[in-house]
């Protein structure tokens, strides 16, 4: 059997790798236009970082695994072709800022049609809007060399920085379609390391909406217990306590209440501003209104974040250093799209501050042109003002240390483990005194802070008077 999986992405690139580990029979190749992540994948620094990924990668590269830009060729000798590219935010017409733009799904289906021989399983690995497969299926019906096709949705749940364990140990696989044949194909590839029971078949459409669901539910979450945090601070409850006693509930569960700065990450915004797009189409306008609920408390978060920290620096950072400490979305990743800390960061520099920022494997071009982004306007222009503090304001650290020297504040933005080790005395010993701590993830010993001479804010837990 081979395997074609067009885009080689933070999806694309792990899963195929670990069917490629899975299964020896089967050659996976991996395609993509994009020349320069080929040949970062095809190198020894992958253009993803995920713990795991390296050694399965270098296991199985060349062997069974083939990272290459010959789409045509793979489209046409592939029996199952996966479609893995991105589905961002549509940032232009109807549904801008809303809508999934879908335009590299439907280069992909005219290609798959444009060149594909035989019969092929098409499957729908991105994340869609409910009811794709029909425009996918569509697209497919005009194809000059007469290629049959099965049209399957297969979302993928991994989450980044665990995504080679969510592989190896799925709680779900999701399979749906109209072909029994073509399902139980798709089927057979999991189940050489996927117990049974966890594959699950649903018709297509239930498919495509589930990934959309899921998502929406867990950001759900995340904002819920954000929404609690803001009234923990005014009530002097704390958050980790309340998320504790309600996760308790086997109802509720323990998992994703991490009070946060913010969820982060390429899909949680971007699914549900997709499903409130939809809703919108099908005239549910409150149920519209109801998920969009989720992304404007998440918003509120990263404001409320950056606002408190102005207020408590004594209502100015012109001027100020302020160390940021992590950009990436979340930790063991270095993906830093939608993450809160861009927000921040451009929140801060509008107040002049200097953000020296430490993450252990985000680049300084990366931080760079996430600020370059979200500084532009809807017109695409970046204000020379706005250039210059990005030019001038921002500064690159190689260690938290380094990013903590006269600081004026202290800010964590991301859960890396090392900044749990961190020596209080020594962090205290380098800043301005006062000395303020913004804890965005409530990661850190908040007792030894206070006890080396911070003064501590924690999310959901306010300032900290160390009583
Ligand atoms: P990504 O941007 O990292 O990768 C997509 C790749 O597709 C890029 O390398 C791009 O060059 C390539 N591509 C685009 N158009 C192409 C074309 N016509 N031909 C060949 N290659 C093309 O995106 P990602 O994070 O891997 O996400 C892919 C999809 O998976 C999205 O729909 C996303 O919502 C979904 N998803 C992502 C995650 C995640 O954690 N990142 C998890 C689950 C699902
Ligand atoms: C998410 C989904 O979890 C995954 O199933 C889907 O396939 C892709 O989208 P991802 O965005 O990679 O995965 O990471 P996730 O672990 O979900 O974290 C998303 C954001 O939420 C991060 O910024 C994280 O720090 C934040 N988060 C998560 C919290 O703030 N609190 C929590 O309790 C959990």
């Amino acid at each position: 059997m081979k395997i074609c999986c067009i885009g080689a992405g933070y999806v694309g690139g792990p899963t195929m790798a670990m069917i490629a580990h899975k299964c020896d029979d089967i050659d996976v190749h991996v395609v993509d236009i994009n020349s320069d992540r080929i040949a970062a994948w095809n190198s020894g620094t992958l253009p993803v970082y995920e713990p795991g990924l390296q050694e399965i990668v270098e296991a199985n590269r060349d062997r069974n695994l083939f990272f290459s830009t010959e789409v045509d060729a793979h489209i046409r000798d592939a029996d199952i072709i996966f479609i893995s590219v991105n589905t961002p935010t549509k940032q232009y017409g109807v549904g801008k800022g809303k809508a999934a733009d879908l335009k590299f799904i439907e280069l992909c289906a005219r290609r798959i049609a444009e060149v594909a021989v035989g019969h092929k399983i098409i499957v729908e690995k991105s994340t869609l809007p409910v009811r794709t497969a029909e425009t996918v299926k569509r697209i497919l019906a005009n194809t000059p060399h007469g290629a049959t096709f099965d049209v399957l949705s297969n979302p993928e749940f991994l989450a980044e920085g665990t995504a080679m364990t969510d592989l190896e140990a799925p709680d779900r696989v999701l399979i749906g379609g109209e072909s029994a044949a073509a399902i139980e194909t798709l089927v057979s590839v999991y189940a050489r390391w996927v117990a049974r029971e966890r594959i699950l078949t649903t018709n297509l459409w239930s498919s495509e909406l589930s990934k959309l669901a899921a998502n929406a539910f867990l950001a759900q979450r995340i904002s819920s217990i954000n929404a609690i945090s803001a009234l923990c601070e005014a009530t002097q409850a704390d958050v980790d306590e309340v998320a504790h006693a309600i996760g308790k509930d086997s109802r509720i569960g323990p998992k994703f209440l991490k009070a946060s700065v913010g969820f982060g990450g390429s899909c949680f915004q971007k699914d549900i501003l997709n499903l409130v797009y939809l809703c919108e189409h099908y005239g549910l306008t409150e149920v519209a209104e109801y998920w969009n609920q989720v992304v404007k408390m998440n918003d509120y978060q990263k404001a409320r974040f950056a606002r408190n920290m102005v207020k408590t620096l004594f209502n100015t950072v012109s001027g100020k250093r302020i160390a940021m400490l992590g950009y990436a979305f979340k930790k063991d990743t270095n993906d830093t799209r939608e993450s809160a800390a861009i927000y921040v960061c451009r929140d801060l520099l509008t107040e002049q501050a200097n953000v020296a920022i430490y993450d252990p494997k985000v680049t300084p071009a990366q931080i760079k042109a996430d600020l370059k982004t979200v500084f532009t306007n809807g017109n695409g222009e970046l204000a020379a003002r706005d250039r210059k503090l990005i030019e001038e304001n921002v500064i690159f650290c190689s260690s938290a240390q380094e990013a903590a020297k006269d600081a004026h504040g202290v800010a964590v933005m991301t859960e890396w483990d090392e900044f749990k080790t961190l020596d209080p005395a020594e962090l205290y010993g380098l800043v301005y005194k006062p000395a303020f701590l913004f804890d965005g993830r409530n990661i850190l010993d908040h007792n030894a802070y206070l006890q080396a001479g911070f003064e501590v804010y924690a999310i959901g837990k306010g300032l900290l008077d160390g009583e």
